[in-house]
């Protein structure tokens, strides 16, 4: 069985669970999905068949792809209704606020597919997500830049058809660039899944009470929008501008080093990994093509790139072995594309939607499954009787 809760005995309780979806070896830096390094499947592979892996647990053959990505399509677009949605919200919204509100409101219209109980609800819900999150986050788009909405275009790919979602516009035709396209391809991929991340534990807990699948992703939106986690991406492009140029580096690495100063080097350290996110490696790699292919020149990868060279040479960061995460480099990507910061997180949660369907699907599949319940070491008071206020 998988995906079970399982508590320690007494007091100390720690809540583990066992999957078979993703491996992470965080002294080495390994990250393997269903036991494929993750480096071969960002070079080898696309976002469809890595979701499908994720789902299924093999790699599809040509007709289960084939069928897998067709059944997407179908899914792509929205309830009419739920476009309304967005007609309430200020323009100047955080698209993650959008997307905490419209992926929760799935639950009252998709009627369908919310019996957690039916394994074809279970399915049906689950493409529902990965299809429609793109359309979802591509209108948040449009609502804040004050453009139409554009309809998916189920000719195209996955990551094609939320580009153009995203960038394109009715009055003329937009045409995928396939350097572009190959860069979504990799970032999709590369923040699809991360065993038991903070998010996707949240969407794990919501799962064990029995809550419905669009309930239990927009949990999980909510949770990866935080800063320490998902909102790391906006964060470190941020402060990669915030910095500006190279000879302002010493001052912020001394100001990450600095116990009494609150900054952190956003995308940098992990929980897990103590040697290099193999993630941020091929972004790294990603972000230096897609700037040269589109022949751009991005300051703020310069930056980058010798903060990340200096402190990988510091004795502080050595020690306490902080090393680049999948977030440090994937806003020059995300920039480089054309989206601004306030979406980087919602890019995130379009390809982390795969890894929160897949476990929670393996949590729900398993019959020996319970609710979630993590316990706590109580520090408060002693037992003590009422004192009347008259006598306070
Ligand atoms: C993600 O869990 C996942 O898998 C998440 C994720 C996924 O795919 O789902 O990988 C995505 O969330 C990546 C992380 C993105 N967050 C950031 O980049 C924010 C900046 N990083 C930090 O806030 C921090 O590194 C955390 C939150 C990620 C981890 O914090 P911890 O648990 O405190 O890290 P640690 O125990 O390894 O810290 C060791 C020491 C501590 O100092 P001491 O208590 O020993 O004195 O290093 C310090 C930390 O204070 N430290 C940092 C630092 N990160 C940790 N100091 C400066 N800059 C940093 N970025």
């Amino acid at each position: 069985a998988t995906g079970r809760f399982t508590y320690d005995p007494g007091f100390t309780s720690t809540a583990s669970c066992e999957s078979r979806i993703t491996y992470i070896d965080g002294d080495v830096g390994t990250l393997l999905h269903r036991g494929y390094p993750i480096d071969q499947l960002a070079e080898q592979s696309n976002f469809m068949e890595v979701a499908y892996l994720l789902l299924n647990g093999e790699l599809p053959t040509q007709a289960e792809y084939k069928t897998f990505t067709q059944t997407l399509t179908r899914h792509t677009m929205v309830h009419e209704q739920l476009a309304m949605f967005y007609r309430g919200f200020r323009r100047d919204a955080h698209p993650m606020a959008i997307m905490c509100g419209v992926v929760g409101a799935m639950a009252a219209f998709y009627h369908d597919s919310t019996d957690i109980h039916d394994p074809h609800q279970r399915i049906v819900a689950s493409h529902r997500l990965i299809a429609k999150m793109p359309t979802l986050a591509a209108m948040a788009y449009k609502y804040a830049v004050g453009q139409p909405f554009v309809y998916p275009d189920n000719s195209l790919s996955f990551t094609g058809n939320f580009l153009r979602m995203t960038f394109g516009v009715p009055a003329e035709p937009y045409v995928v660039n396939p350097v572009v396209e190959d860069a979504m391809e990799k970032l999709m991929i590369l923040q699809a899944d991360h065993e038991q991340n903070a998010s996707t534990s949240t969407v794990r807990l919501a799962g064990s009470s029995g809550a419905n699948p669009f309930a239990c992703i927009a949990a999980g939106i909510a949770c990866l929008w935080g800063p320490a986690h998902g909102g790391a991406n906006e964060a470190a492009l941020n402060m990669l501008r915030e910095i500006g140029t190279v000879d302002r580096i010493p001052e912020f690495i001394a100001r990450a080093k600095n116990k009494d100063d609150p900054f952190r080097l956003m995308g940098f350290g992990h929980r897990v990994y103590k040697n290099y996110d193999p993630r941020a490696k091929v972004m790294g790699q990603t972000a230096r093509k897609v700037l040269d292919e589109l022949n751009l020149k991005d300051p703020i990868f310069d930056v980058a790139r010798e903060l990340e060279k200096i402190a990988l040479n510091d004795p502080y960061f050595i020690e306490k072995k902080l090393y680049p995460n999948v977030d440090f480099y994937s806003g020059v990507v995300m920039s480089a594309i054309g989206f601004p910061t306030s979406m980087f997180t919602v890019l995130f949660a379009i390809s982390r939607t795969v890894g929160w369907v897949a476990q929670w699907n393996e949590m729900i599949a398993d019959p020996e499954q319970k609710i979630g319940r993590p316990r706590q070491l109580y520090l408060g008071a002693t037992q003590r009787d009422y004192v009347p206020l008259s006598k306070r």
